[in-house]
This record gives structure tokens, sequence and C-alpha cells, in this order.
């Protein structure tokens, strides 16, 4: 191992306390002593680095900053969000914030016949599993991703669709496919698929487009333009809120004027 580096302190985001106790980690190669207990992202960040790419929600949410790690003297590569995982010490840290995965390009709206054979035709490869579980052992988002490819394969799009339905789109699944199957892309086309063909329309949604449609809120939308920004704040503190334990579906505001 190399002698002690030099702490860096040229990160905006995480301030230590004085008594932090700071450990290795190595990011591209390279040693840092970060503050234990900070994410992998703080950690980058902490170190003098920049995000470009590779981060975007912060909260788990958005899957841009997938990231491999290893400890050393440890052969096994390991995976997680960089936002979400906390650093160790000894952690050999690379982001891969993209993942050049199959995206095959369709029209939805164009779409005939057997959804089955479509997703045939589009992601051949996914027929091709063998059934490893790498996937799954590899999701961030503990999702059973090798179940919802045997769902697709099986034609079951509606099992699949609502399976796969936490999906950020990190790629780290498809990373790691010995079968180098795009589970992810795959599984979008899917819950497009259930959400445009299978899922039965939603009648209030319909009802609600038209009303936008004929210009029911133009009105309220040129009030609301013509007002200032202070009267906007005032308005938007103001606001009847639903409250956080109300029944689904049941509450309603007092003033129905906009309903
Ligand atoms: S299914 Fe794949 S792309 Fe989706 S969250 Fe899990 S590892 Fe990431
Ligand atoms: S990693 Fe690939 S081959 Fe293995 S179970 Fe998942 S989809 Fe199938
Ligand atoms: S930054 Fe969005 S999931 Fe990590």
């Amino acid at each position: 191992m190399a002698t002690k580096p030099k702490q860096l302190a040229t990160g905006d985001r995480t301030i230590p306390p004085p008594d932090a106790k700071m450990i290795p980690i190595y990011i591209m190669g390279k040693e840092y002593m970060v503050p234990e207990t900070i994410t992998i992202m703080k950690a980058i960040e902490y170190a003098g680095y920049k995000y470009i790419r590779g981060c975007g929600c912060r909260g788990g949410i958005c899957g841009a900053c997938a990231t491999f790690y290893r400890f050393i003297g440890d052969y096994r590569l390991r995976t997680g969000l960089a936002c979400q995982t906390v650093v160790e010490p000894d952690m050999i840290i690379v982001q891969l914030p993209f993942f050049p995965a199959n995206r095959p390009s369709y029209t939805l709206d164009n779409i005939e016949g057997d959804l089955h054979a479509e997703l045939r035709r589009l992601y051949p490869e996914v027929f091709k599993c063998v059934g490893c579980g790498t996937c799954t052992r590899t999701c961030p988002m503990d999702i059973d991703v090798m179940d919802y490819v045997a769902l697709m394969k099986r034609g079951d799009l509606k099992g699949a669709a609502l399976k796969s339905f936490d999906c950020v789109m990190c790629g780290l699944c498809a990373s790691r496919c010995p079968a180098q199957i795009s589970q992810f892309t795959a599984a979008m086309f899917v819950r497009r698929l259930y959400g445009k063909y299978i899922l039965p329309k939603a009648e209030h949604l319909k009802k609600r487009v038209e009303e936008v449609k004929s210009g029911r809120y133009e009105r309220m939308l040129e009030e609301l333009r013509d007002k200032s920004v202070e009267e906007l704040k005032k308005l938007y503190t103001e606001r009847e809120r639903e409250p956080d334990l109300s029944e689904p579906g049941k509450w309603l505001p007092d003033d129905k004027e906009h309903l």
C-alpha cells in the first residue's frame, strides 16, 4: 500500500467534524482520504471531483450513478448506486454513468397484433437468458430481475411490467449479464406496452384531458401569469393541501371552483 496520502479538502458538499475518522478509498485508481460514513457520491466530491454526468437525484431514484467497486484483497466485484452506498476503507471505485444497452427503435402507436411477438422481434436476446441470477444479485433496487425476464419469456407482460416497476434504469443488470441481455430497456418496452395496450384506460384521466383541451383552465392560467412573484409565493404558501393521511381519492378542497 502507498504511504499515507494527503488529506484533500476541496469538496464543497461535506464538511466533516474535526474528529471525523478518515479512511482511504481509490477513485479511478488514485488514493484519497475521505471521512467515513459518507456516500460514495459525497466522497468523490470531497476528493475534489465535480460531477458533470453520473449524478442526478441524489436520492436513489434517477439511476444515473451506477458504480462498480471492490475491496483491496477481495476478488469480488460489487455494484451499487453512488448516492446510496456508504464508503468503506480500501474501496476501489469507478462509476458507470451510462451503459450502452440495446435500445431498438419502435413507435409504440404502430404496434399491432401480437405484443409478445413484438418483444421477440425487438429484443430476441431476452430469450437467451440462462437463469444465472447475476442480474438479480446486482440490482441495487432489490428487483428480482431474473424473474421479470422469465415472465417476459413466458409472455406474461403484465407480470413483467409490474415486477420491473421500481427499475431506475441504472443498467447494472445488463452490464453483468453473460447472455448480453438489456433487461432494463426490454422491461421499459414491456411497461410501455402494458400502459398502452393492456391496462384499461382511466376514464377520469380521459375526462380531464378533454377538459384541458376544451380550454377550461385557460382563464385560471392567465390569472396566474398576471400575478407578481410575491403574489404567487403567497398563493403557494396558503394553498389548500391534501392531508398526508387522508384516504386515497376521498379528499376534496373547500374551493371547488377549478375542479
Ligand atoms: S433492473 Fe437493472 S437497470 Fe433496473 S434498477 Fe435493477 S439493475 Fe438497475
Ligand atoms: S444475468 Fe442475464 S442470463 Fe443471468 S439470469 Fe439475468 S438475464 Fe438471465
Ligand atoms: S443520483 Fe439518482 S440514483 Fe443516485
